[in-house]
């Protein structure tokens, strides 16, 4: 840890290359470790110009409102996001899509020929077989003394200071060894989808509720096939993945505009944290962003935007389309709010919950509140571009079964009491909240029909 704080130091005061190189040699002829070794032969490509524009970054980060200072040693190392701000600004030197994403949220637009996003290329070779020895040294200490890759995450989650995390309950000796041996660098370095398979050999988690991580390669190529892998795509298209894993599917996306949910919060927890470190914009997102979400010319949001919470990585259930999610991402034991995607239980969607007061009162004369609920609900009911995704292919479980079965009896009842006031209205309701119901009913019957994901 000492080194990376170095590290910083050494853009931030802009210390000279060979000086810098030694003290990440620490006056050794040879770096040590795979992490010393890396961030020397990063630092020599590192030009002078880069530095300077670097240091104005790093400025940045310290005056973001997620910034945290860092730990000064071990003992230091028990608060909530205490390794955050160095996190951020390792990133910054590293890649920079926080910062990036930082100046978009500023602005609260997103210009597609002025942001530049910082490209982050992954690979399941380069480079992983450190970050992979790096995690194993962790975690052979860690599991002698009882622990499991839960616990490490848990750690790892918590020292950025991401709400689905709780303080660690692991001794000193491992607390130690962790601060001592991780190095968040590596992983920014070599991007790589590294938490599936550390899920499945510290944790057991293959075949869990049917996961199998899909190899980066393929979802890579997924991407690019789906145009969405290259940068040069309008960033702006919505995608979703409903069984998001560790985020496999969306982390080679060129897209801003990104959801996942998963029902194992294991997978949530470990897609939060890969998102952390190189998808900000799929973990915090507290406004709408005109150019993403908002349209101008149109003049309304025109892309789905949750705004119930700041983030976009939901845990819950997919096949129902009910979800949690802390309301903000950053906050420790932050409350959680509901989360609905085209629910199966009719009513639990909110365009549908406001349908009489849309259709009879008039926008001039309705309350600002009720506005403004109205204009959530349609954002929830835009729908995704693209629904990029790898379902389990086994049969659905039990409890999500009888649910559906007694969400298509409720909704049936629901759509009775729906006929009567609207018959006493004489009204006829827009085409497009047929469409919900339609498209509702019609997931029902294909999920009783025991079609699960397909
Ligand atoms: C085959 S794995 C794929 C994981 C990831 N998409 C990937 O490509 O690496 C399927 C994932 O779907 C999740 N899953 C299964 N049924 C689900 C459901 N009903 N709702 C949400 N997630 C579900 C599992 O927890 C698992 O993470």
């Amino acid at each position: 840890m000492l080194l990376y704080k170095q590290i910083i130091d050494i853009v931030e005061n802009d210390v000279p290359e060979d000086v810098a190189l030694d003290v990440v040699k620490g006056g050794r002829k040879k770096a040590k470790s795979e992490g010393e070794e890396a961030i020397t032969r990063f630092l020599r490509t590192y030009k002078p110009e880069e530095r300077l524009a670097k240091q104005a970054l790093l400025a940045q980060i310290e005056s973001s409102p997620l910034y945290t200072e860092p730990a000064n040693d071990v003992a230091d190392s028990h608060k909530f996001g205490w390794n955050r701000g160095m996190a951020l600004k390792l990133e910054t030197i590293i890649r920079g899509r926080w910062s990036a994403w930082f100046t978009i949220l500023d602005k609260q637009r997103f210009d597609e020929d002025l942001d530049d996003i910082p490209e982050c290329e992954f690979s399941m070779f380069d480079g992983s077989a450190q970050v992979k020895k790096m995690l194993d040294r962790c975690m052979s200490h860690a599991y002698s003394s009882g622990y499991r890759g839960h616990d490490f995450m848990e750690w790892l989650g918590y020292s950025l200071g991401i709400a689905w995390f709780e303080k660690p309950d692991v001794d000193e000796r491992t607390l130690q060894h962790w601060y001592d041996t991780f190095d968040i660098s590596l992983m920014m370095l070599y991007p790589s989808d590294y938490l599936s398979t550390f899920l499945i050999d510290y944790q057991g988690q293959s075949g869990v509720g049917g996961y199998y991580p899909t190899p980066l390669n393929a979802t890579m190529m997924i991407n690019q096939m789906l145009g969405f892998g290259n940068p040069k795509i309008d960033r702006t298209v919505s995608v979703y993945e409903p069984c998001l894993g560790a985020g496999a599917m969306l982390l080679p996306s060129e897209s801003l505009n990104l959801i996942g949910a998963d029902f194992n919060i294991s997978m949530v927890k470990a897609a939060c944290i890969q998102a952390f470190l190189y998808q900000p914009w799929l973990l915090y997102i507290p406004h709408p962003i005109t150019g993403i979400h908002f349209s101008e010319s149109e003049m309304r949001i025109n892309r789905y935007f949750e705004f119930s919470c700041d983030s976009n990585i939901f845990h819950g259930d997919s096949l129902l389309g009910e979800y949690r999610c802390p309301k903000e991402i950053f906050k420790e034991s932050e409350e959680l709010v509901d989360i609905h995607i085209n629910p199966l239980d009719l009513r639990k969607n909110s365009a549908l919950k406001w349908e009489k007061e849309f259709m009879t009162i008039p926008w001039d004369e309705m309350a600002y509140e009720m506005k403004w609920e109205i204009v959530k609900a349609q954002a929830r009911s835009l729908g995704f571009d693209c629904v990029a995704s790898n379902p389990p292919f086994g049969a659905m479980n039990k409890f999500t079964m009888e649910q559906i079965r007694e969400y298509e009896k409720s909704n049936v009842a629901f759509l009775a009491e729906r006929k009567a006031w609207l018959d006493q209205l004489e009204k006829t309701p827009s085409p497009h909240t047929e469409e919900i119901i339609d498209f509702t009913m019609s997931l029902i019957e294909e999920k009783t029909g025991q079609l699960s994901f397909f």
